[in-house]
């Protein structure tokens, strides 16, 4: 299948519309760092849908306007993400031929603090896409709602890649693997939980706020960055056998060979940020600190207390959900919020 053979023709009547939606944020376990054409990605990833971080999304359409879009964020206008939802709206066309034949008001509201440096791109596209695909059931007679969910994930995949895993629950998978049937480059699939051990369907991950505020280099500028990477082949690579690991280990719940492999998946992002020409560095010296004195932590307790990293500087601090978490927690906040900007901290988990 093909982006252009996804959506067919399309017959539309067009009517003011107002709708709402809502999306999760997710995270990576193997990561997505690396990109081709039209957001194809370089390696598989897997992520889980966090269940506390989300945006909420209300779009007003108005018709037989001339195409423009104004963003509200809590309230407060934002003109360049106008632009770029302006820009997104205009690759979609071929899919959604309605969709430059009016004007839009889009506000939205994160569950996170705004400036936290939770990555609100994954909820923030994810939301959007909902919303345009309850406009096109509205305004199309070819309605294939049994698809709906996968062609959301279609079109916010064209947002932001990481944006498509977060229109399901549970562990969920982006781009073609032969580990996992009906995986797909175009949208995210899920991951199917007979084939998950309990132990992994139940963690905890708190955020912390090391740094908030704007990144210094995007995720869309790193990807960029893998073009001339002199290890981004190997590492395109190790992604792709990262799964047929990850597929094991999830099934048998071996715990510390989730960590080793979780913890090397977001180590091995940040190095590819150090190795590429401009190096970069996102992890800010309290990142470092967390993950050391997690390690310590580990050591001496045998406690199942680990972390995975986005493109950011904020350590997610993943933990199992049973009778060993209130020491976990106990001590992330006696001796880790300490390395935190300003005490922040996010309790989120999985959302199954
Ligand atoms: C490190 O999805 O934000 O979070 O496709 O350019 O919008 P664009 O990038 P984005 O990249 C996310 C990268 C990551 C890893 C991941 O989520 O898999």
């Amino acid at each position: 299948m093909t982006n252009e053979d996804f959506f067919g023709e399309q017959n539309f009547q067009l009517s003011p519309q107002k709708v709402e939606n809502s999306c999760p944020s997710n995270i990576a376990l193997i990561k997505y760092w690396g990109k081709f054409e039209n957001q194809i990605p370089a390696n598989p990833s897997i992520s889980f849908t966090l269940n506390e971080c989300r945006t909420v999304t209300q779009m007003q359409f108005f018709p037989n306007e001339e195409f423009s879009v104004e963003t509200f964020l809590s309230g407060n206008e934002e003109k360049n993400f106008a632009l770029k939802i302006e820009k997104y709206f205009k690759t979609i066309e071929i899919y959604l031929p309605w969709i430059l034949k009016g004007s839009y008001k889009i506000s939205t509201e994160n569950t996170f603090p705004h400036s936290s440096g939770i990555a609100s791109s994954a909820s923030g596209f994810g939301a959007i896409a909902k919303c345009l695909m309850d406009l096109d059931n509205l305004f199309t007679d070819n309605r294939q709602l049994t698809t709906t969910n996968q062609k959301a994930s279609f079109l916010a995949r064209l947002g932001s890649g990481s944006a498509c895993r977060s229109l399901y629950n549970g562990l969920v998978v982006w781009g073609e693997t032969p580990v996992v049937e009906g995986s797909s480059d175009l949208f995210a699939v899920k991951y199917p939980d007979t084939e998950i051990h309990q132990i992994c369907k139940n963690f905890k991950d708190w955020v912390l706020l090391i740094h908030e505020g704007e990144k210094s280099v995007s995720s869309t500028v790193g990807h960029g960055l893998m073009k001339n990477n002199p290890y981004a082949e190997t590492r395109f690579q190790e992604g792709r056998d990262n799964f047929v690991v990850i597929k094991e280990i999830l099934k048998n719940g071996n715990l510390a060979e989730f960590i080793t492999l979780v913890e090397h998946e977001a180590l091995t992002l940040h190095a590819m940020m150090m190795m590429s020409d401009p190096a970069f560095i996102l992890m800010k010296t309290g990142t470092l600190e967390v993950i050391n004195k997690i390690w310590v932590f580990r050591k001496e307790t045998n406690l199942s207390l680990f972390f995975t990293l986005d493109a950011g500087a904020n350590v997610h601090l993943l933990f199992p959900n049973d009778n060993d978490c209130a020491k976990i927690e106990h001590f992330i906040e006696s001796e880790l919020l300490q390395f935190t900007q300003k005490g922040g901290v996010v309790k989120d988990e999985m959302r199954f």
